[in-house]
């Protein structure tokens, strides 16, 4: 990690290594199962991470978690826990300037690849947040449709620019809803196997595990079913024993 990110290979090697297509999404804020102060919060998460590490192939760290630790925080997390693949969820959607300041920080935080919205398109939108990424031996993952009904208002009624905008920008894969299968199913039949689909909305949005997998996603993401479930080891290990890569 040292030599600043690890690109799709890690990725896809350690989800073959431990045999798993689980990613958690920690979303930490103050009050939360974590507590209120920012250090005990640290550590709070220091123990989590070094206890999933044989279930969970990738971490989903977004903008609460940012906001609470503070990059240094969310920073020092990462580098104790250097096993995981990591994801900065922070739904990057500005100009190409911005979106690369952006994944620039991201990068020197530690982390591998991030997330950002199709919906800014491609020209000196996107495509300048990938060749940042890509520059850096990085990742970005388009959001193409979203797990919200709210989703369906506008959002999911451009899947189709939004899956085009990605693939000509060149990303590494998207994020597509678990909740709604259908959009996972036509993204796979458009694109085949040359893109990584990382599905949300699994186990506390309604999804059934395996579900997302089952409709053509390489990974799902589950977050509160998983940290705030009481038993995080024994749950991740359930839900990695649904969602084995060698399945
Ligand atoms: P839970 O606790 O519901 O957490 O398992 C879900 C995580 O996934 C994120 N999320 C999404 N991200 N498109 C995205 O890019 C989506 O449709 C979507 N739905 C959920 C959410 O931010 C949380 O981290």
């Amino acid at each position: 990690m040292a030599g600043g990110p690890r690109g799709r290979s890690y990725l896809l090697a350690r989800a073959r290594e431990i045999d798993s297509r689980l990613v958690l999404a920690l979303d930490m804020h103050p009050g939360g199962p974590a507590g209120s102060e920012r250090g005990s919060a640290l550590e709070w998460a220091r123990g989590l991470l070094s206890s999933l590490t044989d279930y969970v192939v990738a971490v989903k760290i977004g903008l609460p978690t940012l906001m609470f630790l503070g990059v240094e925080g969310v920073s020092r997390l990462v580098r104790s826990c250097p096993d995981y693949f990591y994801i900065a969820d922070m739904k990057i959607a500005d100009i190409g300037y911005i979106a690369r300041l952006l994944g620039r920080i991201a990068c020197d935080a530690g982390f591998d690849a991030v997330i950002a919205h199709a919906i800014v398109g491609r020209e000196d939108g996107l495509c300048e947040l990938v060749d940042e990424m890509h520059g850096r031996g990085g990742c970005v993952f388009s959001v193409v449709a979203m797990s919200h009904r709210g989703a369906e208002e506008v959002l999911n009624r451009n899947f189709e620019d939004l899956l085009r905008v990605s693939v000509e920008s060149g990303v590494d894969g998207f994020i597509l809803p678990a909740t709604m299968p259908r959009y996972i199913a036509m993204a796979r039949e458009r694109v085949g196997r040359s893109a990584i689909i990382l599905s949300p909305g699994v186990v506390k949005q309604g999804a059934a595990v395996g579900s997302a997998v089952r409709a053509g996603a390489d990974f799902e993401i589950i977050g509160r079913g998983i940290y705030a479930s009481g038993d995080p080891v024994s749950s991740a290990k359930r839900y990695a024993s649904v969602l084995r890569w060698s399945a």
